[in-house]
């Protein structure tokens, strides 16, 4: 069977920097407990006509400026992975689609939480290696601060917006070599938002309540994140053949350098050989792991012939990895 990899990257985060200092204006809390509970120093705010798709556009016009062959029109699929949409529906894939003029593209969003980016990895490089698609682009776009509660400062100050796009396509040599995806929905109350879909339609009861907000159990999430991130990482190594000396870096979602730090430690694994970048932008959900990419690839972290494992972890609850061996 063919392989697939990652053959493009590209990223966006909005201009406007929101700092814990002007947080602390904003809500009862203070740069200290944020920088020592999370490691968030500041987090990107879209501005107030910019919704997911626009930052997903963004971030697929920063993937053309770094790969100029990109052709929209040759694209088969866009997977979009969010959990704040521009809308229910249609998908914020098909508003993209139409954007970049991808013609021949079909296109739909992936719900997967912060996993999503990784979900929709994994379904793209299938396509790809099953010969159903050739060219598969895969977006992580989030706006969360539409979403959080800003008079809630137990979840207000960890959350941030951006974009992340990745091209997916048959790879020579390298490109992915195993997935780890799960889930467990026993646990889908401790990171939700309750209104607003099917269950709880929007009423005048959950306006008052706040239904329509990111709800999380900070304390269960963690608690999860960190073994989930280490058994993810440990098992796509195993599904390939290879171990912890054979990775060269871990890509982790970026959702508090705590979790960061202790799967780190679990897996004994350098924290030089853990891509953090949660200090300038929160937890972007979908967005994080291709933020995070990009920024490892521009500083000349992740070689041709290196391996890198992605790994995400989230609402569903969900968690998954992808082991990439780098191609370019
Ligand atoms: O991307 C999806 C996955 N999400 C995650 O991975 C998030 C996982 N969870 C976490 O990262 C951490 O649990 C948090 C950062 C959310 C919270 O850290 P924690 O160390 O678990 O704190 P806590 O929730 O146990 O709260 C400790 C104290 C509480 O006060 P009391 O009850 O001890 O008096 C909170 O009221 O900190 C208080 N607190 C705050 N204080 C100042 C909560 N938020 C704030 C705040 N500023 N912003």
């Amino acid at each position: 069977m063919r392989r697939a990899g990652i053959a493009a990257l590209g990223a966006y985060a909005p201009a406007h920097i929101l700092s814990n200092a002007a947080l602390e204006r904003l809500v009862d809390t203070t740069d200290q407990w944020i920088t020592s509970r999370t490691g968030i120093k500041e987090r990107r705010i879209a501005a107030s006509d910019e919704a997911s798709s626009d930052l997903a556009v963004q971030a697929v016009r920063d993937l053309a400026r770094r790969f100029p062959q990109f052709d929209p029109g040759a694209l088969d699929l866009i997977l979009c992975a969010t959990a704040t949409p521009d809308t229910l529906f249609p998908a914020t894939a098909s508003l993209v689609q139409h954007r970049v003029s991808a013609t021949r593209a079909a296109a739909c969003d992936i719900g997967a939480g912060c996993t999503g980016f990784v979900y929709a990895l994994a379904l793209a490089s299938g396509m790809v290696q099953a010969g159903s698609a050739q060219q598969v682009l895969v977006l992580g776009a989030e706006t969360l601060s539409r979403i959080v509660d800003w008079q809630d400062r137990a979840t207000c100050v960890l959350f941030g917006d951006g974009a992340g796009a990745a091209l997916v396509a048959p790879v020579e040599r390298g490109g992915f070599l195993s997935f780890v995806l799960g889930s467990d929905g026993s646990g889908a109350s401790d990171l939700c938002l309750p209104a607003g879909g099917s269950r709880q339609p929007a009423s005048p009861h959950t306006l008052q309540e706040r239904l329509h907000y990111l709800r999380m159990n900070g304390r269960e999430v963690f608690k999860f994140a960190v073994p989930a991130l280490e058994q993810s990482t440990r098992q796509a190594l195993s599904h390939a053949g290879l171990a912890l000396p054979d990775l060269d870096l871990l890509v982790p979602h970026q959702a508090n350098v705590r979790i960061l730090q202790a799967a780190a430690d679990r897996l004994g694994l350098p924290m030089e050989r853990v891509v953090v970048n949660v200090e300038r932008y929160g937890n972007t959900s979908s967005a994080s792991i291709p933020l995070a990419l990009v920024e490892a690839l521009d500083q000349g972290r992740l070689k041709s012939g290196q391996r890198a494992v992605l790994a995400g972890f989230g609402a569903g609850l969900t968690w998954g990895a992808a082991l990439v061996e780098w191609s370019w």
